[in-house]
């Protein structure tokens, strides 16, 4: 009965109930009007054990009896599946935060996101990079005005590590500096790995608040890679309200919530919104269907961070490697009020964690 009552708690993370997915222990003790139970987490850093619990005990009163004395127990213990294996240091120690923005479709204005968003949060006061990790288009180059940089490294503890280059106070990497740019390559699963993983672990990122990753589109090796090593604090996922970009953003959510990659969805981007003339900027077109993403955000119960209209200085401003955000206009202001929904989604995750494994933001 009681098992019953906790088949109807589902496991936020993957949505599935916690008898199912074994979080019940078999040690539930009914003594008169006293019940014990307890659940079984894989990490103590679990962003859900508090809610899991609570509901746990919620389902308890409400489905047996409202009156019941209840103690809802906590184990923390790796699934004996999960294969044992030596806790590598993770790479980035001097970051607080690191954020991916995703998209499930290329096109969508998901580098846009990224490298607004990185400006606004430098606007809001915190310190941040810029991983450009997109193997299919790098694209930071261009939006911070950094085409022609030329990369220098530096001795830091006797080993010699890449300096990021800079724009509008923000450090920048890409994948587009490791190659030619007149000659293209088509890169190859494991030499991006590599060349990616010599931007995150042979760079002097020094202290940051946020470090902002332009992922590649849609869902590959790359996201899984970067997922592993690098432990993300979250993603920001960017849509378009057509039919085809938000069935591409739900796998990719769908890929991210997948309990094998359990990266937290920090929300949605409606990009290209609705288009607004420049000279008529009052007016609003919706030539891709109306709050598409709005509604697979409420569907999917993720947070909308924000609707950017599709505003021909945007992309103006980005392709003159100066991103609107670092000016006042109204679009300038949208990307900074998403930015402080970004800053507010990961300050109220990081107080979910326990107080070992809290990541502080700073004020
Ligand atoms: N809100 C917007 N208003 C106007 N133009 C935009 C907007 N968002 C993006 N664009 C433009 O649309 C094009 C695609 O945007 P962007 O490169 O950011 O998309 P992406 O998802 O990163 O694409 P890719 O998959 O090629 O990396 C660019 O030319 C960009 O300037
Ligand atoms: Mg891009």
């Amino acid at each position: 009965m009681i098992l019953d009552a906790l088949k109807q708690v589902r496991y936020p993370g993957n949505g599935k109930n916690i008898v199912e997915l074994g979080m019940v222990n078999d040690d539930i003790r009914i003594d008169g009007r006293k019940v014990s139970f307890s659940l079984t987490f894989e990490k103590s850093t679990d962003p859900f054990i508090r809610s899991v619990v609570k509901n746990a005990e919620a389902a308890i009163l409400t489905f047996i009896a409202p009156d019941i004395e209840i103690k809802g127990n906590i184990s923390v213990v790796a699934k004996k599946t999960a294969p044992e294996k030596a806790e590598t240091p993770k790479p980035l120690q001097g970051v607080k935060n690191i954020i991916g923005v995703s998209s499930g479709k290329g096109g969508v204005g998901k580098s846009t996101v990224a490298a607004n968003l990185a400006v606004a949060l430098t606007r809001l006061g915190y310190k941040v990079g810029v991983l450009d990790a997109d193997i299919f288009g790098p694209s930071m180059p261009k939006m911070f005005g950094l085409e022609d940089e030329q990369l220098y490294m530096h001795e830091v503890d006797g080993k010699d590590m890449i300096i990021p280059a800079e724009a509008y106070g923000i450090k920048m990497l890409s994948i587009g500096f490791m190659v030619d740019k007149n000659k293209p390559v088509l890169w190859r699963g494991s030499m991006a790995s590599n060349a990616l993983n010599q931007l995150i672990t042979q760079a002097d990122w020094g202290e940051l608040d946020y470090f902002v990753i332009d992922m590649p589109p849609g869902t590959s090796d790359i996201h899984l890679t970067l997922v592993q090593t690098l432990g993300l604090t979250g993603v920001v996922v960017v849509s378009t309200p057509q039919e085809v970009a938000l069935a591409d953003a739900r796998k990719g959510i769908a890929m991210f919530t997948d309990p094998k990659v359990n990266v937290p969805v920090l929300g949605l981007v409606e990009n290209m919104a609705w288009f607004t003339p420049l000279r008529h900027p009052e007016e609003k077109y919706y030539l891709f269907g109306k709050e598409g993403a709005k509604h697979l955000a409420e569907e999917l119960n993720v947070e909308l961070l924000g609707q950017i209209p599709l505003v021909e200085d945007i992309g103006v401003k980005a392709d003159a490697g100066s991103p609107i955000a670092l000016g006042d206009s109204q679009e300038g202001h949208a990307f900074l009020a998403l930015a402080a929904k970004v800053n507010d989604a990961v300050t109220r995750r990081n107080e979910t964690l326990p107080p070992t494994a809290k990541v502080k933001v700073r004020n």
